[in-house]
């Protein structure tokens, strides 16, 4: 998979992607970001990437031609599947969103800045737009960040056993149940009997009861989808 995003802070990406399974994940080469500054693509003498509205009002807007040039660059290369925007009034970013972006193969994430975007981009040249919560960034940045750690790790091969990902939280719209490590009694306080028992499928069933009572209390409308 290529994920290639479109930013005007690329150096906000910098550590991000360095390290754990993103790091993995590039080296083994299954998946490759590419990080682009919109600047480049700029015709302006001075690298200008935004302007004021029309018709008035505060804030300033990012311009379409940068953006039409870089994304108009990157589909002369490479064909994508979606071209998605990231932005407070998107599709509300799930698990099963994430399911999804982890079966393309080629997919621009561009962040957006100020007041918004120019509405034509959105019209013409975007096909997908999230949004990762109801609450307002600074920027496009850290939710591209969200949607790309998000995506990566579910792609076959990234994680080491090959299950885990399929038994983290929402993706059968359960929470995950609780974890234990050594050692079996910390302060006092013991882990489940039951997980140190050796039998496998009295585990998973506690596991499974664990899931949906850790559902029921804290998420239950997850319950009900
Ligand atoms: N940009 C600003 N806020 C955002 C959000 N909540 N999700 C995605 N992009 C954003």
């Amino acid at each position: 998979m290529r994920i290639d995003i479109i930013t005007i802070f690329p150096e906000q990406f910098e550590s991000v992607f360095k390290y754990s399974i993103l790091k993995r994940a590039q080296q083994k080469n299954l998946v490759q970001i590419v990080i682009h500054n919109l600047r480049d693509y700029s015709t302006d003498k001075h690298k200008k990437v935004d302007d004021y509205p029309f018709g008035g009002g505060a804030g300033m807007v990012m311009m379409i031609e940068p953006i039409y040039n870089c994304i108009q660059h990157l589909q002369s290369q490479n064909r994508y599947d979606e071209v998605i925007f990231l932005t407070p009034d998107g599709e509300l970013f799930e698990q099963k969103t994430a399911n999804y972006l982890s079966t393309l193969n080629n997919i621009i994430l561009l962040c957006g800045h100020y007041k918004g975007v120019d509405e034509r981009v959105r019209e013409h040249l975007i096909t997908k737009e999230i949004s990762i919560g109801d609450y307002v960034l600074s920027g496009g940045e850290i939710a591209a960040m969200v949607v790309t750690d998000a995506v990566v790790r579910l792609i076959p091969g990234v994680l080491g056993d090959e299950t885990s990902a399929l038994s983290d939280s929402f993706q059968d719209n359960l929470l995950a149940p609780p974890v234990y490590t050594r050692p079996a009694v910390f302060n006092g306080w013991e882990v489940p009997a039951i997980l140190r028992s050796g039998n496998a499928q009295e585990i998973e069933n506690w596991r499974h009861e664990q899931s949906i009572k850790r559902t029921k209390e804290r998420r239950p409308e997850l319950l009900k989808k």
